[in-house]
C-alpha cells in the first residue's frame, strides 16, 4: 500500500476513536518498508529501484539530499568507513550504505543516543531533551514522536527500531549501530574514516563538539557533510561557518538543499591521517 493510502487507512479507522490517529514505528513498518531488489553478481545495480525502498524509512533527509550522500559515500576517497553522527531512524544511513555496497567499501559507522522512551524528560526550557545530549524537541514533535515511536511498545528504543528497518531493508551486513556520541565513536575508531556526516545534536555547541571530536579523523579529500545548514538551525550554521566554511582545511565547499558538503584538503607533510 502507498504510504498516502496507508495513512488515509488509519486516519478511517480512527473515526471512531477521540484524538489523532495513533500510527506506530510498528505499524508503518510492516505496511511500507521493504528489501532491495536483489542484484545478480557483476550486474548493474539499480539505483533508483534502491531509492524508492530508501525513501519510505522515516525521516526528514529530502531525496535529492539522501541521493547526494549515496554519491559521496561512493566517491570518497579510500577503503576505510563512514561515521554519521544522528542516525535517527536510518534514512540517511541507508543511502550512505547502499553507496558503500555499490562500490564494495566498508560501510557505515551509525552514531546515536538511541533514546527510549525514559532517556527523555522535559526541561525547565518546556523543551523534551535526551539525557546526555543538549537536542531539544519541541513539545507538540516530541508527543507526536512518543506515540509513533513507543506508542505500542513494540520495540524499546529507536535503535530497536533503526535494527529492524536496516534489516528489513537488507543493508545490515554496510551498517554497525554505535549507541552514544560522536567524542565515545572517537576515542574508539583505530582507523580514519573517508566520510563524516553530523546530523545529531542541532545546537551550537554540540554540532561544535561533534566536529572537533571527529575532523580530524577524517582522510585528505575526504568529505565532512552537514544536514541542516539553514536559518532554521543557527547553531548548525554558526558551527559550520566557525570551524568549516572558515577553516582553511577545507575546498570544494558546496551546498544541496539543506545538506552542506565540504571536502578536506590534502594533509601537510606530517599531519595525520
Ligand atoms: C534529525 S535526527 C537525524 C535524522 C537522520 N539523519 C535521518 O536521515 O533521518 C537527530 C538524531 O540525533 C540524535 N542525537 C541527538 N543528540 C545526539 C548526540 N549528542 N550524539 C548522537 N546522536 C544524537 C537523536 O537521537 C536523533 O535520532
Amino acid at each position: 500500500m502507498r504510504p498516502l493510502a496507508f495513512l488515509r487507512k488509519l486516519l478511517k479507522n480512527s473515526d471512531k476513536q477521540s484524538g489523532p490517529p495513533q500510527i506506530t514505528a510498528r505499524q508503518y513498518i510492516d505496511a511500507e518498508i521493504r528489501g532491495l531488489p536483489s542484484f545478480e553478481k557483476n550486474a548493474a545495480v539499480n539505483i533508483d529501484q534502491c531509492l524508492q525502498c530508501i525513501e519510505r524509512i522515516p525521516g526528514i533527509l529530502h531525496p535529492m539530499e539522501g541521493y547526494t550522500l549515496l554519491l559521496l559515500a561512493m566517491a570518497a576517497p579510500t577503503n576505510h568507513k563512514i561515521v554519521e553522527v544522528g542516525s535517527y531512524l536510518g534514512r540517511s544511513t541507508c543511502y550512505m550504505a547502499l553507496g558503500s555496497m555499490i562500490t564494495g567499501k566498508k560501510g557505515v559507522c551509525a552514531v546515536d543516543m538511541f533514546p527510549k522512551k525514559s532517556d527523555w524528560y522535559r526541561g525547565e526550557d518546556g523543551y523534551y531533551h535526551i539525557y546526555g545530549s543538549d537536542y531539544y524537541l519541541p513539545e507538540h514533535i516530541y508527543k507526536e514522536r512518543e506515540t509513533f515511536l513507543y506508542g505500542d511498545k513494540a520495540y524499546e528504543s529507536t535503535l530497536a527500531i533503526f535494527t529492524d528497518i536496516i534489516k528489513r531493508v537488507g543493508l545490515q551486513a554496510y551498517i554497525e549501530p554505535f549507541k552514544g556520541n560522536s567524542l565515545q565513536c572517537a576515542a574508539q575508531l583505530k582507523t580514519p574514516v573517508r566520510m563524516v556526516f553530523i546530523d545529531g545534536d542541532h545546537t551550537y555547541e554540540g554540532v561544535k563538539k561533534d566536529i572537533l571530536a571527529l575532523a580530524d579523523k577524517l582522510v585528505a579529500n575526504g568529505y565532512l557533510c552537514f544536514h541542516d545548514y539553514s536559518v532554521n538551525f543557527l547553531g548548525v550554521v554558526q558551527a559550520v561557518n566557525e570551524f568549516v566554511i572558515g577553516s582553511t582545511d577545507y575546498d570544494e565547499i558546496f551546498q544541496v538543499r539543506d545538506l552542506l558538503v565540504a571536502r578536506k584538503k590534502s594533509s601537510p607533510p606530517g599531519k595525520a591521517p
